[in-house]
């Protein structure tokens, strides 16, 4: 169990342990420079089961003495990839289990921080984390000690339906955790259980606000309503929509779908709501060179949304973003964007739903993306997932919280063994400023990548993410083929869109591992 502190230890162990990680973090890339092997600093054990893990002590290992046990750098061991080994196991579970969409199969006993190791037993340097999903490295002990912990294991075997049977400290659980972190004006969050859940329960909460106010405070649902609703048909069941934009993501369940516009194969032979989309910008790079003609890129989208939502067949009450689209390309815009958005959303009376679900929780150097912005008011709602390992959204305007019981509700509405692990994890990106930290190693490696760009401009298209942190990508002209040369000499690195390479590290990833990212790409580029 974690041990309890008084605030004032607790702000100077904090401290303390801040600047023993920045004091290791110069010291480890200072030593990958120079090729020196870090020195591990504390006691690792094996278990009977060959997992990792740290003697457990009073107080919890620090982010020190669990990087400084990280693999030095990747190795890439086998013939081909995947490996014999791995090409076994993979027909093994091809009998049972769609394989198709198998990128590596992994051995998470072995991956350790930035690494991931496959059955082969070759060990890849992550940039892609579970598709942007593992915030603070494999393995971490802070993590390996709460999962292990007496409250963990209450959460686990005696898991609540969240609406109806809550514990007592679900309230503390939620306020030290999830909402310790709540977007800048929202102070309210419903859990759910994943990303796509998260964005379609905040679109039912949107059409649920926009007829409460249609409707009148205090008005009851009328007799034709009730027995429209059961058969699909208005005004129970109301012809209302969602605009999302152009080359979108937003989930695949059957309301999130609707939303997302990255590509066809997400939403072929799926039945779907006739919802407006409008376009995103295109913009040009590098950026500073291009200002004018994105600026008037930017504000064609805007008209095209004010258009688009005025002329739509029936009432368009929210409008979907992500701040950074991630599936469908890393397509960026400027917060001169994004504050015209929150502005035309406010003129109509709509409410701005931002899907944090990829960018938030540290990857683009704020902890929301949307904070880069500096909207004349907060996001109506803030979706998150992902690196938060639990789900849900975000919201500040009570009127939001349906008018009755059960109108928003369902089984588990999140998991509070979920929400314990996220506690976990901002505790740590706190103790260890993860965010400030993912902030500088990203400004690092774009301006790496920037120089490799110089010296490869076939190679490297449209490098973007300049002061977004380590939330970073790049058009390839041989992507596809990129992602596949990229495990062989020890990166697993992910892909989006049509063309895009998409860096996403954990918030430990650090200098030392953005130069051996750096090695490995030009190693690619040099074999071409
Ligand atoms: C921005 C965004 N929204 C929603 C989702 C859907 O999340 P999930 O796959 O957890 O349902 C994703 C998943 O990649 C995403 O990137």
């Amino acid at each position: 169990m974690r041990v309890l502190r008084n605030s004032a230890a607790l702000k100077a162990a904090d401290c303390l342990s801040a600047q023993r990680y920045l004091a290791a973090s110069a010291r480890n890339a200072r030593n990958a420079r120079l090729n020196i092997s870090p020195r591990p600093s504390a006691q690792r054990l094996t278990s009977a089961t060959g997992i990792r893990c740290f003697a457990s002590s009073t107080s919890r290992p620090n982010m020190e003495s669990y990087l400084a046990k990280e693999p030095a750098a990747p190795e890439f061991k086998t013939a081909s990839f995947p490996g014999p080994v791995s090409e076994k196991a993979i027909a093994e579970l091809d009998a049972v289990f769609d394989t198709r969409s198998l990128n590596t199969i992994c051995d998470y006993k072995k991956s350790y921080g930035n690494y991931l190791v496959d059955l082969d037993g070759n060990v890849l340097l992550d940039v892609y984390a579970q598709i942007a999903s593992i915030p603070l490295g494999y393995n971490n002990p802070a993590l390996r000690e709460v999962a292990q912990s007496e409250e963990m294991v209450n959460y686990i075997i005696n898991r609540p339906a969240l609406g109806n049977f809550p514990s007592g400290d679900y309230a503390e659980l939620l306020k030290t955790g999830i909402l310790s972190v709540a977007p800048p004006g929202l102070n309210q969050v419903f859990t759910a259980m994943a990303g796509s859940d998260a964005n379609e329960t905040a679109y039912k909460a949107a059409f649920m606000y926009y007829r409460r106010r249609e409707r009148g405070e205090g008005a009851e649902f009328t007799a034709e309503e009730n027995e429209s609703a059961m058969r699909n048909a208005a005004p129970g069941s109301p012809d209302l929509a969602i605009v999302s934009f152009k080359r979108g993501f937003h989930g695949r369940l059957f309301g999130s779908l609707s939303t997302t516009r990255s590509k066809p194969i997400h939403k072929l032979d799926i039945p779907s709501f006739n919802w407006p989309q409008a376009e995103f910008p295109q913009l040009k790079y590098p950026l500073e060179e291009h200002v004018e003609e994105n600026r008037k890129e930017e504000q064609r989208c805007l008209d095209n949304f004010e258009e688009t939502i005025k002329n739509w067949h029936c009432p368009v009450v929210a409008a979907v973003i992500e701040p950074i689209q991630s599936e469908g390309g890393d397509n960026h815009a400027t917060p001169f964007f994004f504050q015209g958005l929150r502005d035309l959303t406010k003129k109509h009376n709509m409410l701005l739903i931002v899907d944090e679900v990829q960018t938030g929780v540290g990857a683009t150097g704020k902890f929301w993306a949307h904070e880069h912005w500096n909207l004349s008011s907060p996001p109506d709602i803030v979706t998150f997932s992902k690196k938060a390992q639990t789900a849900g959204y975000y919201f500040g305007n009570p009127e939001l919280r349906p008018t009755k019981a059960y109108r928003q509700f369902n089984t588990w509405m999140g998991d509070p063994s979920k929400a314990l692990l996220f506690k976990t994890i901002v505790s740590e990106i706190k103790k260890n400023n993860l965010v400030e930290h993912t902030a500088e190693v990203g400004a690092y490696l774009y301006s790496a990548l920037e120089s490799l760009a110089k010296k490869y401009p076939d190679q490297i298209h449209n490098l973007r993410g300049k002061n977004q942190g380590t939330f970073i990508a790049w058009d390839s002209p041989r992507r596809d083929e990129f992602l596949k040369v990229a495990k062989t000499v020890g990166l697993n690195v992910g892909g989006s869109g049509e063309a895009a390479i998409r860096l996403r590290p954990m918030l430990i990833f650090q200098k030392k591992h953005a130069d051996l990212l750096i090695e490995k790409v030009e190693e690619i580029f040099k074999k071409w």
